[in-house]
């Protein structure tokens, strides 16, 4: 088996240009969606790798069931149009360690990557223990005190320590918990990929850029229950990262920088991006004293909607806050950040809100349009705080909520009301002079608007 196996590659290598091919079927693989595949699959990898470096191919039509897969240096993963690998929904189909927990797992890589047009499924309903249509009750791994609570399933792909990873053309379905996690990776391109997850499963975050230089992201299209893009900062810092034409749907944020928050996040651009119904628009959840500079969001449309207080957000368009998780933790301060050519149709007003020691500074909105209108039954009345700091708070309603602001631009900036529950608004903006200082404003505009979206005064 295994001779003839070698001989169906070598005659692969010497009839094909490219880099070598290594089909997952040559070496065992079932593709029947029953019996696991990780041997044969990761036999295919290892063969890969020690050659040099290539394609490891699944061919389609075939259901590679499989647990954890070592992703390997130079090898790329190709998974058919028509082909998917499935991620095994038992825990023996991971490694004893849960910081390992991945369907396919790259570590201290270079050059590997993830193509092919096909599928990674990671069988993400096996973890509902109960659905329900305000947020799923999941499985939760925990028996051996390695992970905590419901956040303790694994995660669908995660490259660790590597550089130069490639992952595009491809579609990640159902993650159990994280989709795409970037651990202190540098050189990452992620571009043309679709990302599924329940609307309705906790921590089914899209793509989680932790402590990680160099990032591209560009055309995604990312539908799921928790963040979707959503850069961390654990270990180190996040610089330079860029993600462009996307288009977002999810019941939390649809960027999110935090909350894991304990190092610097800086030179970010986030353009051309469509955020759908979100629970929240473009977010910042700083906690643990990192510090935020640099970050450019343009050309882009959001609208936002409330879904239901278990999720954090309050339909929010923009959220912008710093904040210590609690009395052990420090303040980061949030600076030069530019808003600009952003439009807005939200349930909710904007968020910007430092704290004592975390200052935010230099914000600027430039040609920003905001329409407001309530159209779920929420009622309104609560800043959202979470994760820590002062948790909920009751408080009035307003277009824009200022607080520990050193420096505030609003340029062509223009605030519209739908006549629809007008009376749950009270101020277009709202803040105290103790803590709110160099606010300049040009060219702002505010008025209602009808049901139609006639102009009424
Ligand atoms: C496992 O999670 C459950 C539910 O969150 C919790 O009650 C239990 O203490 C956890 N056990 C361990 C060992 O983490
Ligand atoms: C990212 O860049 C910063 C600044 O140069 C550096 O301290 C950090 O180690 C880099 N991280 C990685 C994963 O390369
Ligand atoms: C930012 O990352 C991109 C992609 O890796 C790279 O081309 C560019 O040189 C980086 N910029 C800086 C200032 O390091
Ligand atoms: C913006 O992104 C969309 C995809 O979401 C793409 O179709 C369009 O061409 C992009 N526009 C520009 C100017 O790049
Ligand atoms: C954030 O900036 C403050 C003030 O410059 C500094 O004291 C703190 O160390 C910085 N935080 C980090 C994680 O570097
Ligand atoms: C503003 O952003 C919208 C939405 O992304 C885009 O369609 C439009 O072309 C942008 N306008 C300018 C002047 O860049
Ligand atoms: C953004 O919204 C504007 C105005 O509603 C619309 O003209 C434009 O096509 C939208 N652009 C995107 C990228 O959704
Ligand atoms: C304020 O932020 C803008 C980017 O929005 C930047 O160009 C400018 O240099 C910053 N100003 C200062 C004083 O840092
Ligand atoms: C003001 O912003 C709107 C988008 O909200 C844009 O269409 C318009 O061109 C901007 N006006 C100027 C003078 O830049
Ligand atoms: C402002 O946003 C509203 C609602 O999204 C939209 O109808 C209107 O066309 C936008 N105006 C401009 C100038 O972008
Ligand atoms: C006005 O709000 C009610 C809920 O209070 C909603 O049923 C209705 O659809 C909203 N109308 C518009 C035009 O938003
Ligand atoms: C907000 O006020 C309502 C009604 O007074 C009360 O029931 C609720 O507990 C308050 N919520 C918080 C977070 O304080």
């Amino acid at each position: 088996m295994a001779g003839l196996a070698l001989l169906l590659i070598s005659l692969h290598s010497c009839t094909s240009l490219a880099a070598l091919t290594f089909s997952v079927t040559d070496f065992g693989a079932a593709g029947d969606g029953q019996r696991y595949d990780t041997k044969p699959i990761q036999a295919a990898i290892d063969a890969c790798a020690s050659s040099g470096g290539g394609r490891v191919l699944f061919p389609s039509g075939g259901s590679y069931l499989t647990g954890t897969l070592f992703l390997r240096s130079y090898v790329v993963l190709d998974v058919e149009r028509g082909a998917r690998i499935l991620g095994g929904s038992r825990e023996e189909d991971y490694p004893p360690d849960s910081a390992e927990w991945y369907v396919v797992l790259a570590k201290n890589a270079k050059g590997a990557g993830i193509t092919g047009g096909g599928e990674i499924n990671g069988q993400g309903e096996a973890f509902v223990v109960r659905s329900d249509a305000r947020k799923n009750v999941m499985v939760s791994w925990n028996q051996t005190g390695s992970c905590l609570g419901d956040e303790c399933r694994p995660r669908l792909i995660g490259f660790l320590d590597s550089k130069e990873v490639r992952v595009w053309d491809i579609t990640l379905n159902q993650p159990a918990y994280w989709c795409l996690h970037l651990v202190r990776c540098d050189d990452a391109k992620i571009h043309d990929i679709a990302i599924y997850g329940d609307f309705n499963s906790p921590n089914n975050d899209g793509i989680d850029i932790e402590d990680s230089n160099n990032t591209i992201i560009t055309r995604c299209h990312i539908d799921t229950g928790d963040d979707a893009i959503c850069p961390k900062s654990s270990t180190g810092p996040v610089y330079n990262l860029t993600v462009t034409n996307c288009w977002i749907h999810t019941k939390s944020s649809a960027i999110k920088l935090g909350s894991a928050s304990w190092f610097d996040f800086k030179k970010f651009l986030f353009d051309n991006i469509t955020i759908f119904e979100s629970h929240r628009g473009i977010g910042m959840q700083i906690r643990d004293g990192g510090n935020v500079s640099d970050i450019v969001f343009s050309n882009i449309n959001i609208s936002t909607r409330y879904y239901d207080p278990l999720w954090w957000g309050r339909a929010e368009p923009i959220y912008i806050t710093t904040c210590p998780r609690d009395s052990s933790s420090k303040s980061g301060s949030i600076s030069n950040i530019l808003f600009k050519n952003i439009s807005a149709l939200s349930e909710n007003g904007v968020f910007l809100s430092g704290s004592r020691d975390g200052i935010l500074r230099n914000l600027t909105f430039k040609n920003v349009n905001l329409t407001y209108r309530r159209w779920t039954a929420y009622s309104g009345g609560l800043y959202d705080y979470r994760p820590g700091c002062q948790e909920l708070v009751n408080h009035s309603t307003s277009g824009i909520m200022m607080e520990h602001i050193d420096g505030l631009n609003l340029e062509n900036v223009s605030m519209k009301w739908f006549k629809n529950r007008t009376k749950d608004w009270v101020y277009p903006m709202q803040f105290k002079g103790s803590n709110v200082n160099k606010l300049s404003f040009h060219d702002w505009n505010s008025q209602i608007i009808g049901i139609n979206g006639g102009v009424l005064m």
